[in-house]
């Protein structure tokens, strides 16, 4: 009898104990297209599976601009979502307002530490906590193509210099096909002209110029060839790119309406969502000169202090499957990048993925290895909008001569 009501209350408790930990995550991002939306769907599922309710709070606009300014609103008016898509330096930004929770127990007990590159796990970190979760390394300097494409303008393969990528995309422009897929964000803009600048200046240039926001290396010659590059690259897209989403202008390479993409590897996304493989419908390639180099982009989940203690342990749950090894393959098999999670199997992985993974090893120790600018990895939000904003009046007013647009850039780059 005394047994029997013992177990009796030992399952109850448990039963309450499970009631109160199922909660309600609410999880802003802004991953809406094709590839996107299947990825942060994995994260749904698993969240799903351990009983908890996933609020989506999707911002649509690639590079997370409009998502941001929704962020802000929400969490002066007091009521953050449980975790927000934030990255690089801005994390900081958020820590130091004092409204992000601290993720080190949970950190701690699946040994982050341990399984992170160290230079991501310090961008996760605010004054030594763990604030935010990785959940994959994006490389950005890549130039999509599609292999039909090509082969109908007579283009042996991927262009590996800008002067071989100008001859290549003149021979497309003959075969009546548009060269290259533009969008119409400055985010979008800078992703070109971010791998220009790499491409033609090499990575310690990029360094000096786009990262340390040297004033000589701003307006030096070697920016001036990086401009006139860049805008001879405009002289190949089409009149409607103005407005354009970067997977509107993915799916026109994937539909042989246009030869090259310059766009990080979601844009890979995109291509699997639409069933095509890489190596024979489309090819995947450093962006001409880049090939040494590699531009990082970790996207990672910062998450906020909540009251209810439910939604803080659907919030650890969701830190802890962010980093876990069945989240971080099926989530980077769709959205294009490869694990954060060190030691992880790259079976799995396509060709790309795999080149990705090696050239992300390389490069780290050749310092080729560079943070993206284009996507929030390298300087304050600040001066990063500042400069995006030179370089896209540039991009879209051909009145302004080259050595404006070097001072226009030189001088976006002193904001605080
Ligand atoms: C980037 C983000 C990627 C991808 C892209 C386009 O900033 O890091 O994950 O989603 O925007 O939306």
């Amino acid at each position: 009898m005394m047994k029997r009501s013992k177990l009796a209350t030992a399952v109850a408790l448990i039963v309450a104990g499970a009631a109160a930990t199922a909660g309600e995550v609410e999880v802003l991002h802004w991953w809406t297209s094709g590839g996107e939306a299947k990825s942060v769907g994995e994260l749904k599922k698993i969240m799903q599976s351990k009983g908890h309710t996933w609020k989506d709070f999707a911002v649509a606009g690639g590079g997370g601009d409009a998502a941001m300014t929704v962020l802000k609103s929400r969490v002066v008016a007091g009521n953050p979502p449980a975790a927000a898509q934030i990255k690089g330096p801005a994390i900081q930004e958020w820590a130091r307002e004092g409204v992000l929770a601290n993720l080190d127990a949970v950190a701690k007990a699946e040994q982050w530490d341990a399984l992170l590159p160290k230079g991501v796990a310090d961008v996760m970190k605010f004054k030594g906590s763990y604030v935010a979760a990785p959940v994959n390394v994006h490389r950005v300097n890549w130039m999509w193509a599609n292999s039909a494409v090509l082969k109908k303008a007579g283009v042996a393969g991927a262009p590996k210099t800008w002067d071989e990528f100008f001859a290549a995309a003149e021979k497309v422009k003959k075969a009546g096909l548009i060269p290259v897929a533009h969008g119409g964000q400055n985010w979008q803009d800078f992703t070109t002209f971010e791998s220009v600048v790499l491409g033609v200046g090499g990575a310690k240039f990029y360094q000096d110029a786009l990262v340390k926001l040297d004033p000589k290396a701003l307006t030096s010659p070697t920016m001036t060839k990086a401009l006139e590059t860049f805008r001879k690259i405009k002289g190949y897209t089409d009149p409607a790119a103005p407005g354009r989403d970067w997977n509107l202008a993915t799916a026109m390479v994937i539909q042989e309406k246009a030869a090259f993409q310059f766009m990080g590897d979601w844009a890979k996304g995109e291509f699997t969502a639409a069933g095509k493989v890489p190596g024979k419908d489309y090819i995947c390639a450093a962006a001409p000169g880049t090939g040494n180099a590699y531009t990082f982009n970790v996207d990672s989940f910062a998450m906020f202090k909540l009251k209810d203690a439910s939604a803080q342990k659907a919030q650890a749950d969701l830190a802890a499957a962010i980093m876990g090894p069945a989240f971080q393959e099926v989530f980077n098999l769709n959205k294009g990048s490869i694990p954060v999670r060190l030691n992880m199997s790259m079976d799995k992985f396509d060709d790309c993925a795999k080149l990705s993974s090696k050239d992300f090893v390389a490069t780290s120790k050749t310092g080729g290895l560079v943070p993206s600018v284009a996507h929030g990895m390298a300087i304050s939000p600040a001066a990063e909008g500042a400069i995006k904003d030179a370089v896209s009046q540039f991009w879209n007013d051909d009145k302004i001569t080259v050595a404006q647009g070097v001072q226009n850039i030189a001088k976006a780059a002193t904001t605080k």
